[in-house]
């Protein structure tokens, strides 16, 4: 199976980085850091990467548009040939062109059970509310700061006469057990059968009367009682593909979708024209996107008094 190919993004002194670039030396580990990249040059983290082999790059922010240098860093990630961004540390607020660049592929581990204590200085803001636990979060991000969804926590007790930086310390050990996991398991799921068709089932599902059979051993989504909108073909006929199978108007567009991504679509087997498979497990799949797929499949079949119900609906 491929790896993930992960790039780091760090200011300091990268132990989170560390932390991920030993779990990726596991064989099994889902993912591999193809770059480690800063906006702080003297980094200490730029050296841990560069001697164990991983290509590095660093550009200060300074006196740089933020946009700019934001281009910079994803100029870089992408000659990488990363898949994902891995935040460790990286202490710049990125623009909202780069986080819709990444949106959904893009991680960042926070020193606080979010969402309290967005920002700087978590720890002393838990110690002076008395807190009894601290920890730290890895979530999704989005234009807000610190505020996507978040993957995975730990808790770390707070001791008694804790200072700010022993806390921190401790919180660390936290994040290095932490990152590594939520990050191989966030990986893994976006290509793993089991998670693809229960994606596919809730927005399948979703469509108005619409029941879920099971049809030459695939997951198969039709309206009660009627024609069948969506597959999931799981490895048929061992052809390796987890992939969402759903109506289209006829050869021709068959044809054009094919031509415009020849990774992602492909012509299903035993199907004929009037389907088009579209690759679930390449890793970027947009789900808003597979949704639209499956209302326009859903229409495709539905009777009439249904589709009528819906426009009138679609009135209000
Ligand atoms: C980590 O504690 C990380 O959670 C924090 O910076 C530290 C970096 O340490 N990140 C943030 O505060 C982001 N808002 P490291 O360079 O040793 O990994």
């Amino acid at each position: 199976m491929a790896k993930a190919k992960i790039a780091i993004l760090i200011s300091g002194a990268g132990t989170n980085m560390a932390a991920l670039l030993y779990a990726a030396k596991h064989p099994d580990c889902p993912y591999e850091i193809v770059l480690v990249a800063s906006n702080n040059p003297q980094a200490e983290g730029l050296k841990i990467a560069a001697a164990e082999g991983i290509e590095t790059f660093a550009q200060s922010h300074e006196h740089i548009d933020r946009a700019v240098h934001d281009a910079m860093m994803h100029d870089r990630i992408v000659h990488a040939g990363a898949t994902h961004v891995a935040l460790a540390g990286y202490m710049r607020i990125l623009s909202e062109a780069f986080v819709e660049k990444w949106e959904g592929r893009m991680l960042n581990i926070h020193p606080s059970l979010l969402p309290r204590y967005k920002g700087l200085n978590t720890h002393q803001s838990a110690i002076d509310a008395g807190d009894q636990v601290a920890g730290c979060s890895v979530h999704l991000v989005t234009a807000e700061l610190d505020s996507g969804s978040v993957l995975g926590q730990i808790e770390v007790a707070i001791v008694e006469g804790d200072t700010a930086d022993i806390l921190a310390a401790r919180v660390k050990m936290a994040e290095h057990q932490l990152y590594p996991r939520v990050l191989a398991e966030y990986v893994s799921r976006a290509i793993d059968p089991a998670w693809l068709t229960a994606k596919v089932r809730e927005l399948a599902l979703a469509q108005p009367e619409s029941d879920e059979v099971t049809s030459h051993g695939m997951p198969c989504f039709g309206i009660i009682g009627g024609k069948k909108f969506a597959y999931v073909s799981l490895d048929h006929h061992g052809d390796g593909k987890t992939a969402l199978l759903v109506k289209i108007s006829g050869a021709e567009e068959q044809a054009m979708l094919i031509d415009s991504d020849e990774e992602r679509y492909y012509r299903p087997a035993y199907f004929g024209d009037g389907w088009i498979g579209i690759r679930l497990d390449l890793g970027d799949t947009d789900w808003d996107h597979m949704g639209e797929w499956l209302a326009k499949s859903w229409r495709a079949v539905a009777p009439k008094k249904l589709t009528k119900l819906m426009d009138v609906a679609g009135e209000f």
